[in-house]
């Protein structure tokens, strides 16, 4: 039984104070949006919380889904990086950006280079990358990048769709059971057309011809359960919300997601365990135990 923990989208705060030259543009809305409303929902207090009822846990590695960031500001990237290495080493712990972390043009390369080691694959840099840890292929793809104003899509675009196919193939061969770690999911709704994933019709098209047992991903702050075709079988899509959202909210109260991950090639048994903060706020609880796969 090897146990994987993901959690997402903290949203990390306090803000650093930006300089004047930081609050051009998109930035400028978003500073506005976080002083009066975001950074009231996003509490560090409630992540400790859900951090420490997940280290409980014990998990044998952790993935986080992105959106550690807010607007972007140069400040933002070391105490995140602070903050990673509070969860787990660059070993134990792996990352793929979201849209927050790529949300100015000009910082749009901070999160490699702060918290690269966390997004690097066995052999190098680069998306998407393999890990293998025990009987996972965790194989991050990263959607994160700079958009206009009142946007907040996300794009793989054509060299990692290229690069898929091959990793999700390599995998199979050595039996191995595939977890695709992206920050937007495949698919969103209608209204959410704005969020969306432009391309995530290609990813599915990549995901029914060869493969994965798992897509987990962040970015709509609620726990999520849908399914895209695979070749075989239908493969699900797990979404989290947020790691740090105080209830009651707008969206799920802060939470994460425990699978459990058992059997073998070709026979994998998964189950997601959803524990998040309880509506009155006062405990982390157990939300939901789903099998997505296996007996
Ligand atoms: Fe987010
Ligand atoms: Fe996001």
């Amino acid at each position: 039984m090897f146990v994987l923990a993901h959690l997402s989208d903290p949203h990390l705060g306090p803000l650093p104070k930006p300089r004047l030259s930081e609050l051009i543009g998109k930035r400028a809305t978003g500073f506005l949006n976080w002083q009066r409303k975001r950074r009231f929902v996003h509490r560090g207090d409630v992540l400790a919380r859900i951090v420490a009822d997940l280290a409980a846990q014990a998990p044998d590695h952790i993935a986080v889904t992105g959106d550690l960031a807010n607007i972007s500001l140069a400040g933002e990237y070391a105490p995140a990086r602070a903050w990673l290495e509070s969860l787990g080493s660059p070993a134990n712990v792996t990352l793929v950006p979201g849209n927050h972390d790529a949300y100015a043009r000009r910082t749009a390369r901070h999160a490699q280079r702060h918290w690269g080691e966390y997004m690097r694959g066995d052999d190098g840099d680069g998306f998407p990358f393999l890990r293998r840890r025990g009987p996972l292929a965790l194989i991050g793809l990263s959607s994160a990048l700079p958009t206009a104003p009142l946007m907040a899509t996300g794009r793989l675009g054509p060299d990692q769709l290229q690069g898929l196919p091959a990793i999700l193939d390599q995998c199979t061969n050595e039996g191995l059971c595939r977890v695709v770690l992206i920050h937007h999911p495949p698919v969103s709704k209608p209204s959410r057309h704005f969020k969306r994933l432009v391309d995530g019709a290609a990813l599915c098209e990549t995901l029914a011809r060869h493969g994965a047992e798992l897509v987990i991903h962040g970015h709509d702050h609620v726990h999520s359960l849908t399914f895209v075709e695979g070749p075989h079988r239908r493969i699900p899509v797990v979404g989290v919300p947020s790691a740090s959202e105080a209830p009651p909210g707008k969206h799920d109260p802060a939470g994460y997601n425990l699978y459990r991950v058992d059997g073998g090639a070709g026979a994998w048994r998964t189950e997601v365990i959803s524990r998040g903060i309880s509506p009155d706020g006062a405990n982390v609880i157990e939300i939901k135990r789903t099998v997505l796969s296996g007996s």
